[in-house]
Formats: structure tokens, sequence, C-alpha cells
């Protein structure tokens, strides 16, 4: 293996979904499984299968369905589990199985109520079970940078022993400073013996905001595994945020000498498809992908761009996949032009999709004056959801005011195709609708929790995307809409939103 090759070890669906909300549907687990394998990450973890019958079922998908990256599945340490992983992962060109066992003195004594020679059997009992299945075994001592350095040197030398083919070093809680966990890194390379027949990886959590520093740090000093998230999204305040590892690599080639397999220019994209579907909005201020990464304000920057980029730019946003243009589209734009617009905002759609697309980009052009590459991502993401739903919005009409009394008429189409109407008053016009649709789709025990506006632009006459999650029985269910209309894209989102629930209880309901 090229030594100065980093393995990209992508956590977006199983870590990332462990953040607070951002619970993920198996096709939405699926679409960004392919748009990771365009991105080129060596090593995609899908799931967590033990832990729910959605999670078996989307890395059974995922693992049928793409090819070149590696497959992982996280497993614990119990034999039982480990049979049960292999069941959803075992139809990948590439299975990985990874096992997690808690190190730290803390982790034992309060949780798992072992002592430090049970930890160590259990590991290696685990990675020979998992190794009757499959070559390729990756091992994590949980909680790795608050365990005595000598029990870490002496759990990965037994699992080495046993087979596991990668070790990884995880700051669990986001605890350790640079120098410290370098130091950790250092100490694994040199008291595990037998370290040079494992691949050493690191998985950094952002408790102190030092995940994506940490993992950096390992890296210079030998790790050759960085685990992480797109956008940063996970457990608490989130994973090392791989684009920024990605591209600190490659902007700083000359202070790291490594190299990694990714495709930068697919950056942006998959930046965009996390936000949408896991509905966790990117802050404009956030390296590599915020909306102000590459934006200059000040007098003096502008002027400095202006006479060499490179003044003021150390990556050239398109590297990234940034859309370059700053190219508007409008009520005279024709098809062509839209077609070769979505082509470089990377969309291939189908001709029917096209067509809806092409549609719903003349309506808005007619209410907008400047339709932009942010309003077609909207338009195009809108599309994707209204095929795929089971109850459609049909009509709205809400009358509000100061005066008058909140009110307003819905009608959808159910999926028996029969046309469904019923009325609601509320405290605002946004809950009036949400009681109207509630009487039309009776789920009962909804519980909604968030709701959120945003403008996909600047101006007044931007379209409005609204998020909202609900509670069904303790899990949460995000749900998503856009319009010009802001009414009308939170009674879009609450239909979507309940769209999800009702398939969930489907799928339930048949196992
Ligand atoms: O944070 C952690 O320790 C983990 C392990 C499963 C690697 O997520
Ligand atoms: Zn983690």
């Amino acid at each position: 293996m090229d030594k100065d090759k980093v393995i990209v070890f992508d956590t977006t669906l199983r870590d990332g979904e462990q953040a607070a909300g951002g619970s993920l549907n198996v096709q939405e687990k699926l679409e960004i499984a392919r748009q990771l394998q365009k991105l080129g990450v060596d090593v995609i973890e899908a799931g967590f299968p033990v832990t729910s019958p959605g999670d078996f079922e989307a890395v059974t998908l995922i693992a049928k369905e793409i090819r070149s990256s590696i497959i992982c599945v996280l497993t614990h340490a119990v034999l039982d589990a480990i049979d049960q992983s292999w069941k959803a992962v075992k139809g990948a060109e590439n299975p990985r199985i990874h096992i997690v066992l808690s190190s730290s003195d803390i982790h034992l004594f309060y949780q798992l109520r072992k002592n430090r020679d049970e930890i160590v059997k259990m590991s290696c009992d685990s990675v020979a079970r998992a190794k009757k299945y499959c070559s390729d075994v990756e091992f994590s001592a949980m909680d790795a940078s608050r365990t005595e350095p000598e029990f870490i040197h002496r759990l990965l030398k037994a699992v080495i022993d046993a087979g596991a083919t990668t070790v990884n070093i995880p700051d669990t809680v986001g605890y350790a400073m640079p120098d410290q966990f370098g130091t950790l890194i250092k100490g694994v390379f040199k008291n595990v013996p037998n370290i040079d027949r494992a691949v050493v990886s690191v998985h950094c959590h952002d408790d102190l905001g030092l995940a994506v520093a940490n993992s950096l740090q390992a890296l210079k000093l030998g790790a050759r595994q960085v685990e992480g998230t797109i956008n940063g999204i996970g457990e608490r305040a989130g994973n090392a945020s791989l684009e920024e590892i990605i591209m600190a690599l490659k902007t700083r080639q000359d202070f790291f000498h490594l190299n990694t397999g990714i495709d930068t220019t697919q950056i942006y994209k998959t930046s965009r498809l996390v936000s949408e579907l896991t509905g966790f909005a990117v802050q404009p201020n956030k390296a590599i992908v915020g909306a102000n990464a590459f934006r200059h304000s000040s007098g003096l920057h502008i002027d400095g761009m202006i006479k060499m980029s490179k003044t003021f730019e150390i990556m050239d946003p398109k590297s990234v996949g940034v859309p370059s243009s700053s190219l508007v589209l409008g009520k005279t734009s024709g098809r062509h032009a839209f077609v070769e617009r979505l082509a470089e905002l990377g969309y291939s759609l189908s001709d029917e999709g096209l067509s809806r697309a092409f549609a719903a980009f003349k309506e808005l052009a007619d209410k907008k004056k400047d339709v932009t590459d942010r309003d077609i991502e909207s338009l195009v993401a809108e599309d994707k959801r209204l095929t795929a739903e089971t109850y459609r919005l049909d009509r709205i009409q809400v009358t509000c005011g100061d005066r008058g009394i909140p009110t307003a008429a819905i009608t959808l189409i159910a999926p028996d195709s029969k046309i469904k109407s019923d009325a609601a008053i509320g405290t605002g016009p946004v809950d009036a609708t949400c009681k109207a649709i509630d009487k039309i789709i009776k789920i009962p025990g909804i519980k909604l929790t968030e709701f959120t506006v945003k403008s996909v632009t600047e101006g007044i006459d931007a379209i409005g995307e609204v998020l909202i999650r609900v509670e069904s029985n303790g899990i949460t269910y995000t749900g998503r809409g856009a319009d010009t209309d802001i009414i009308v894209a939170s009674a879009k989102a609450y239909v979507n939103a309940l769209n999800r629930v009702v398939a969930a209880r489907k799928t339930k309901a048949k196992k």
C-alpha cells in the first residue's frame, strides 16, 4: 500500500445519523451512499444494523449497490451481534466488520462493570468471530484518549494478534488536546510490537472544537485512516469534518506530504445533499462548505482579489465544486439554458423529471426576477420529494391577519388518488394549516417539535424553505417543503413529515 495514502472513512450514515434529530430513512441513506461513492471515500460506515431494522435494511441495500467503496458495519463486541451484523453486510463487494468496545477505566467501572482482562478477552473473541466471516476487521477502543496508554498498547497488540486489520483510536468525548493526542499516537507506534500488521485509524469528536486538529495531528504522526462525517455532523457536538481534513491535506500538501483518493470537486454537492436530507443547516462561516467560505466582503480584500485571487484565497472554490458562475436565469431563459445549468450543477434528470423541473422553473421565473443556482437546487429537491409523497398537497387557502381568526382550508390527494379536504382554525396560519392536515391524515399522538423557515437566496421574492420535525412514539421525523409562499412551503413540509411517519408505520407493520 502507498504509505502516503490516507484512507478516508466516512461515518455520516452511522455516527452522523446519531446526531439528535438527524434520522434518515432507507432511501435517503442510499442516496447519500451513492454520493459518497462519487466523492471517492474509501470506506462507508453504512450503519449499526443490530440497533434498528431500518439500519439493517439500509446496510443491506447499500452493500448490494455500492461496489467501489468498502462497506462497513458497526457492532458491539457480542458474538450474536457480530453474526447479525454480518448478515446485513455480506452482500458487499468489499465488506468490513467494525467492532467497538470501551477501554477507559471510567467506562469499564461505571458502564460495563468489567475488568481489563475481561475486556481483552471479549475484544479478541469478537475479532476472531468476525474474522470467520470477513478478512477486513476493524477494532475500536472506545474512549481511548482517556485510557491509560499501557492498557491501549496491550489491547491493540491482542486484537491485532486475533486478526484485526485496522485499529481505531477514538477521542470519543472530544477531550484530547492535539499535543496529547499526538503523544498517544506516537506511543502506539512505539509500544505495540505488531502495529505494522494493522492500519492505525483515528476518530475524533468535536466537543472542544478540536476534532479536525486532533485528526490532522494523528495523520502527521503516522495514522493512515481518518474517520469523520460530512459537515461534521454527529453525536453531541459532532465528528471531525471530513471536507476540512481532506482540503487541509490537499491545500497543505507541502506540510503533510499525504494524499487521498477523493474527488474534491464533489465536496460541495455532498455537503448540500447531507444538509438537505438531515435538515441540519450548514453555518455560513463553516470552512470549505459554508455560504461565506469563498465570499469576500471588505473593500481591501476585494481589491486584492481583483488583482490576484491568491492574495486572499488559499483554495480555488472550483476545487471543492462550488458552482463557479453567478449566472442567473430568468423568465426569458429557454429549456436549453436550463438543461445546461442543471448539468453544470451536476444533475442528470430523466426526461420526465426534466420536464417537471422545467415547468417548475418557468413558474418560479414568473414570480421571481432572477433564478439562481440555489433556487434550481431547491426546485430539484422539491420535485424529488413530491414524486415520492404518499399524500400530496393539492390546494391550500389561508386567511389570517391581526383581527380575524386564522383559518386554513386544505385539499390533499390521498394514496388512492381520492381528493380529501378539511378546514381548521388555529393560533396562526401555520397552526391552522397543520391542524387542517391533521384532520385529513389522522395520526394520533403527533407532536411538532421544530419549525424553521429560511430563504434560499436574498430578496423579498426568494423561495422559502421550511423544515418541520415531528415526534411520533419517541421517534423524530423530518419534513421539508419549498415555495415562494412560506405558508404553502409549511404545508408541504408538514405533509412530507407525516408521510414519513406513515411510511415508517407501514414498514413496521410488515415486519
Ligand atoms: O466515538 C466513538 O468512540 C465511536 C466508536 C464507535 C468508534 O463512535
Ligand atoms: Zn464517534
